[in-house]
């Protein structure tokens, strides 16, 4: 029962402060959650991680490996919200594994 996982370290900017936090593969189902749980956000994660709502947006920066490839509905949707740019991404739509080590994710807030 001691399974081995790896640590995943991001950093996260929300409202100009800056967070380290720490994580496993798959201790949250996606980004939009991790963030949810940490940040105690608002009407973040509105649509509940269906790629719709874009309310879960972030600005990513250091991702690797797969986690840089935006699926068509994600562009879609952050197309509709009138962003653009490789480093804006839904963060329902990123998974929590090693592609995600040492990335800094910035929240889009209202403020
Ligand atoms: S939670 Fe709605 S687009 Fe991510």
């Amino acid at each position: 029962m001691n399974e081995q996982r790896d640590e995943i370290s991001i950093t996260i900017i929300n409202a100009s402060e800056e967070y380290a936090v720490k994580t496993y593969s798959r201790e949250f189902r996606n980004l939009m959650t991790l963030l949810n749980n940490q940040m105690y956000l608002e009407n973040f994660g509105a649509c509940g991680g269906q790629g719709r709502c874009a309310t879960c947006m972030v600005k990513v920066v250091g991702l690797s490996g797969d986690a840089n490839i935006m699926e068509r509905n994600e562009a879609a949707t952050i197309g509709k919200a009138g962003l653009s740019g490789k480093s804006i991404r839904l963060s329902c739509q990123l998974f929590i594994n090693a592609d995600l080590d040492g990335a800094v994710i910035t929240i889009q807030g209202e403020g």
